[in-house]
């Protein structure tokens, strides 16, 4: 069987909700700093369209995860592209693609937390919340999904898909 993709986010519905985030965002963080700590690859195009929208003065900053899960639950998280600047009491905000099962985002908080920040927010495009492995909850949620699996707009299938405009239920 050939593989399929179907659409379930139009890029017209992603920008919309990308306009909403920074909004709020923006004005939830008025008159501050703000550190976007965003999680490559699968976050890069959100944070740049998020980020130019926000309004407030604001430092970007990269780090990438590799997640390994075995046969336990726990999960394994290590950083393998770390931080380049310190973001000591630092307003920071994680910019995300997806949350899932969680595990990555609460590595990710004690990993973060553990540096000396000042405030810690995540905001993520899409939330699979009905998959939940952890209490995690972001603080900023474009989307709330369905279990399903999403390629575009950042999100791959073995690196593919990622330069997708919009988002797609990918079908095996
Ligand atoms: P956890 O389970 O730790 O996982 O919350 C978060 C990471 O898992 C990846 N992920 C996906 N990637 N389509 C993807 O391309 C999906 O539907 C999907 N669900 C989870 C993603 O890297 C995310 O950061
Ligand atoms: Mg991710």
């Amino acid at each position: 069987m050939s593989t399929k993709l179907q659409l379930v986010y139009s890029s017209g519905q992603i920008a919309a909700s990308v306009g909403t985030l920074a909004q709020r965002i923006g004005y939830d963080y008025a008159g501050e700093e703000l550190v976007l700590v965003v999680v490559l690859k699968g976050a890069l195009f959100f944070a740049a369209d998020l980020a130019r929208q926000i309004g407030v003065p604001l430092r970007l900053e990269f780090i990438k995860l590799s997640s390994y899960k075995g046969t336990s639950s726990t999960g394994t998280v290590t950083v393998t592209k770390g931080l380049d600047g310190s973001i000591a009491g630092k307003h920071v905000l994680v910019v995300e693609d997806i949350v899932d099962t969680g595990l990555t985002l609460k590595f990710l908080l004690g990993y973060l937390n553990d540096l000396g920040v000042r405030s810690l927010k995540v905001c993520t495009l899409l939330d699979k919340s009905g998959r939940r492995e952890v209490s995690i909850t972001p603080d900023y949620v474009g989307i709330p999904c369905e279990n399903k699996f999403l390629v575009g707009y950042g999100l791959d299938v073995d690196e593919r898909y990622r330069e997708l405009p919009a988002i797609y239920e990918y079908i095996p």
